[in-house]
């Protein structure tokens, strides 16, 4: 039996349409961009084309699409540009306790340079309050940084209402879209967002690449020095077959959108009917309404985390949990230890599964049968004893 992939969320297939074009870049396209011959003209269109797509994915102009190596890179370079751009108005920034590390590690570093740092919480369902960040907003805030919805549960924030919150407030809103890009309809004209990253793995485009939204009017410090590529906010030779591909890759999600949410949506409603149907015993992690199609975060209770994951792998199924692992322990989620505390059992017991278009009705039904079965087993195995 082919092993079934259930961890999109990590990263996802190339779509073959994307690919094709990448490879054919490669072939037939060797300039520059920067050159002036023309070579470089001919690269410099594939460029332009591509973040043409783009920012009509976002109703952006083009000239507000900054090309990255990624998600990483793309919060880096929102938070840190913007924090080293706007100190003079003063060093407060809010961000929430869910975040990816992209954005913790860049506000931890901006912490360590002398800027302050607010962390809003989460409900047990993963979302913000309004009203904590009104609470926290201040006169010297300068950056909100707020995932647009979660890696590890899907839970989707009001993006739309922080938006308008901070409308009339200095404060630059970031939002981090690397997970909701593909599966969510997203337009900085109708929600003032000013920053907005996102990341092409995720929606079965390139890896290493993706680009930063930057509102017109926000001018960022860069991170990287060197050449004037991308209007001197980002230095460094264009990747441009993998520019190519990214602009493939979102004119897909753009025509096909509404098939990309009701597939995951419909995979989602399989698993969670069979895991019923077979007696599983298990909860949903994450907000009922407001989430992400294609993630689907499982709390099995009693059930020790890195077996099952470790069983699964064995029986085919690839899926994750939030937990790291370093140095041979394994580090409980932060955002699970947010939403139900650190030592509940829910971060020690939790599966994240995430879906992509490309899995079949087939591969979830025999996937739910598969974890049903484990979980059983590892339940009535005395592993269940190990969490407390
Ligand atoms: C929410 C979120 N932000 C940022 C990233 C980092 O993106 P990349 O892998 O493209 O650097 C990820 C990747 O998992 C993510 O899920």
């Amino acid at each position: 039996m082919d092993p079934i992939y259930l961890d999109h969320a990590a990263t996802s297939p190339i779509d073959p349409q994307v690919l094709e074009i990448m490879i054919d870049t490669y072939k037939k396209v060797i300039g520059n961009p920067e050159s002036i011959h023309s070579f470089g003209r001919q690269a410099r269109k594939v460029v332009d084309d591509a973040r043409h797509e783009i920012a009509k994915s976002i109703g952006a102009r083009s000239r507000e699409i900054v090309f990255t190596s990624g998600g990483t890179e793309g919060d880096n370079m929102a938070i840190i540009g913007a924090a080293r751009a706007r100190q003079a108005l003063g060093k407060h920034i809010i961000t929430t306790d869910v975040e990816h590390h992209a954005v913790f590690r860049a506000c931890e570093y901006l912490a360590s340079c002398g800027f302050s740092i607010d962390y809003l919480h989460v409900d047990a369902s993963g979302r913000i309050s309004l009203e904590e960040l009104e609470e926290k907003l201040r006169e010297d805030t300068i950056l909100v940084s707020v995932m647009y919805g979660n890696n590890e549960v899907g839970t989707l924030q009001p993006i739309r209402e922080i938006a308008h919150l901070l409308a009339d407030h200095q404060a630059l809103f970031h939002t981090d879209a690397v997970q909701a890009f593909g599966t969510v309809d997203m337009d900085v004209k109708d929600t003032p967002i000013d920053l907005l990253s996102m990341s092409g793995h995720k929606i079965n485009g390139p890896k290493g690449i993706g680009f930063l939204y930057v509102r017109d009017s926000v001018s960022l410090a860069p991170i990287t020095h060197g050449g004037d590529q991308e209007r001197k906010r980002r230095a460094g030779t264009h990747n441009v077959p993998a520019i190519a591909g990214l602009g493939e890759a979102v004119a897909l999600v753009r025509a096909n959108l509404t098939d990309r949410i009701n597939t995951c949506l419909k995979l989602r409603r399989i698993m969670l009917d069979d895991l019923t149907a077979e007696g599983a015993n298990f909860q949903v992690n994450g907000n009922p309404e407001h989430f992400l199609p294609q993630v689907l975060n499982l709390y099995f209770p009693g059930v020790a985390i890195e077996s099952l994951l470790t069983r699964l792998d064995l029986e085919g199924v690839a899926a994750s949990s939030g937990s790291a692992c370093t140095a041979g322990s394994v580090e409980p989620s932060h955002v699970l230890s947010a939403m139900f505390g650190s030592d509940a059992p829910e971060t020690r017991s939790s599966l994240r599964l995430s879906f992509g278009v490309e899995n079949t009705e087939d591969e979830i039904h025999r996937a739910a049968q598969i974890l049903a079965k484990t979980v059983r087993a590892l339940s009535t195995t005395g592993k269940a004893g190990e969490i407390k």
